[in-house]
């Protein structure tokens, strides 16, 4: 396997008396399709923010493509190549597809204030290429046909792409996507899969997927880290994880997990 892309090591953070993370360490290496799963409450999102730069670590490191990025800025994390997506839909329901994704790009357009304002340098492009930038990123995620369209009409699934497309804006070499088959139904899930796998096959990025949706996460990720209360308790391949009787216990045996 490459060098790893992201390395997280001892991370901990708490609220208040509670210890959201504890001692989360594990690496994600250029090109790999990593699964984050645990039952509900497990930290998952925590880690997202944290790695993210949203809130501060309680302890430990976070280091992404030979920086330190343990203390954020979001904004500073997003300019060295890492982008989220959120659990909830985080479009601009008013505006067309394009228009989300061009807000998307703003920091990006060299000498605007936005781009001032982050700092960005690597991955700029002219105010002339705008427009053919936001094509692009719409045919990576196969939303074209719905360019015009108002992102608040679209369907639940769609939605859920646009969210991708407008992280996907920011030319991260890594995305961290927060539960995005939650909420869609069979297809669109299918659909979902098709899409993150040819992100990384074609467009070579490197995910870190937090998802309940098993058959999702077993038939995509190389590898699967497992989260309870805070803490790591297995890390393999999926069948190694599906087979490991703490997974089970903490996780894939819990009634709910089917609808989870
Ligand atoms: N901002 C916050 N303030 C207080 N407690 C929080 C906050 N965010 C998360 N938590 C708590 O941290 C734990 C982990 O939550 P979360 O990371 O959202 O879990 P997951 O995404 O795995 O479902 C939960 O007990 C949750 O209530
Ligand atoms: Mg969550």
């Amino acid at each position: 396997m490459n060098e790893a892309l992201l390395t997280v090591k001892g991370l901990t953070r708490h609220f208040g008396g509670l210890a959201a993370l504890r001692d989360l360490s594990f690496s994600v290496a250029e090109g790999e399709i990593v699964g984050l799963i645990g039952p509900n409450g497990a930290g998952k999102t925590t880690a997202f923010n944290v790695i993210s730069g949203a809130i501060p670590a309680s302890a430990g490191s976070v280091h992404f493509a030979g920086q330190d990025l343990t203390d954020g800025p979001p904004s500073r994390v997003v300019v060295a190549g890492l982008a989220r997506t959120f659990q909830a839909t985080s479009t601009y329901p008013d505006v067309s597809v394009a228009e989300n994704v061009r807000r998307g790009l703003l920091s990006r357009i060299r000498g605007s204030w936005a781009n001032r304002l982050v700092g960005r340098r690597h991955g700029c492009i002219g105010p002339a290429q705008l427009e053919d930038e936001v094509q692009a990123i719409l045919a990576m995620t196969q939303l074209s046909r719905w360019s015009d369209a108002r992102a608040g009409a679209l369907a639940y699934g769609l939605q859920k792409k646009l969210g991708i497309a407008v992280a996907l804006a920011a030319r991260p070499r890594m995305l961290l996507l927060d539960e995005p088959a939650a909420g869609l139904n069979h297809e669109e899930c299918r659909e979902l899969g098709r899409l993150l796998r040819s992100l990384q096959a074609e467009h070579g990025l490197t995910l870190l997927l937090v998802e309940h949706h098993m058959a999702l996460v077993m038939e995509l990720c190389h590898r699967i880290v497992v989260l309870v209360q805070g803490a790591k308790i297995a890390e393999g391949t999926p069948q190694a994880v599906r087979e490991n009787p703490a997974v089970i216990e903490a996780y894939l045996g819990a009634p709910d997990y089917a609808h989870a």
